[in-house]
């Protein structure tokens, strides 16, 4: 078996539950809070490591209780937290994050996860390793980051968002990028919608590939996921889901993904298990606590 190494950010969620939507200007009573683990670093380290796949996450923190809580429940959840970093006069990184009418909004204050960079990372890539990055903490380390596991064997996942414009010498070093319908037409100069056919889906993931990524793995919801490599183009179908919060299932799907090929499985394997692990994870509210462990996703493909 393989290690994933995932580099990027760390979060505490402050997630708030009402009704609805507050109005701008408007103050709306009768909402439940609860201080969550988050990032999607974090996030995407913790659905590995609960697969059962030696996990090790490089990222920072502040010098706070937050950060503290972070590194914890990472350690909790047997993911090696050597690399993380502390940052002084920093505050760990922040998401705000508001559920209402079964939809969530984000916002985020880096804090941090804005100090992480390249020299913070202390373990040389291997062959058997899987390096996971995000956008969430600068776009330069992860540049360097991701170029040099690449040139040293390591296979690169790189998770498109937030989305940014990414430089060609980064996504040539990609050997499966991952992203959602929002974040591939940003990257593609595409329209692309819920609703779009997974015909101009695919076609959006080959013009990434175009750009250089080795593989592409559109993530669409409801509607499964989509994988396109050199040779072809697989739709994998959704499975059902009681949905309470969707927060995080798209980290879960790369930690999941990253686990599977850390452990010798194709995209399209991978794909199909991320999957159903992502579907467990919208069962359950918050990101990071709701990552699933791999008896679980068992329990749910045997009966998908
Ligand atoms: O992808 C979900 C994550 O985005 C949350 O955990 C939040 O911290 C933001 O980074």
């Amino acid at each position: 078996m393989g290690r994933v190494i995932v580099c990027g950010s760390l979060n505490m969620d402050v997630v708030v539950q009402s009704v609805r939507r507050p109005k701008p200007g408007e103050t709306l009573l009768g909402a439940e809070v609860a201080f969550l683990p988050g990032g999607k670093g974090l996030n995407q380290a913790v659905a590995a490591a609960r697969l059962g796949v030696p996990t090790s996450m490089f990222g920072a923190v502040g010098d706070d209780a937050f950060g503290e809580r972070l590194r914890a429940f990472l350690a909790d959840s047997d993911v090696d937290t050597l690399g993380l970093q502390v940052v002084p006069g920093q505050a760990s990184g922040l998401a705000l994050i508001q559920v209402a009418e079964g939809d969530n909004a984000i916002t985020v204050a880096s804090g941090a996860n804005s100090c992480f960079n390249e020299s913070m990372v202390s373990a040389a890539p291997t062959r058997d390793a899987v390096w996971v990055a995000q956008f969430e903490t600068p776009l330069q380390a992860t540049d360097a980051i991701m170029r040099a596991a690449h040139q040293a064997g390591a296979r690169t996942v790189l998770n498109l968002a937030p989305f940014q414009p990414c430089p060609a010498a980064l996504l040539a070093s990609i050997d499966v990028a991952v992203l959602n319908e929002i974040e591939l037409a940003q990257a593609t100069g595409t329209e692309i919608a819920a609703t779009s056919p997974v015909s101009a889906v695919v076609e959006a993931c080959r013009k990434l590939r175009v750009q250089g990524a080795g593989a592409v793995v559109a993530t669409l919801g409801r509607r499964g996921a989509v994988v396109v490599t050199a040779d072809d183009a697989v739709a994998v179908p959704s499975i059902e889901a009681r949905v309470v919060d969707t927060t995080g299932a798209g980290d879960c799907f790369v930690g999941a993904f990253a686990a599977r090929l850390a452990d010798g499985a194709s995209p399209v394997e991978a794909a199909r298990y991320a999957n159903v692990a992502a579907a467990c994870s919208v069962e359950r509210l918050g990101a990071a606590p709701s990552m699933p462990a791999a008896a679980e996703v068992a329990m749910r493909l045997r009966s998908a």
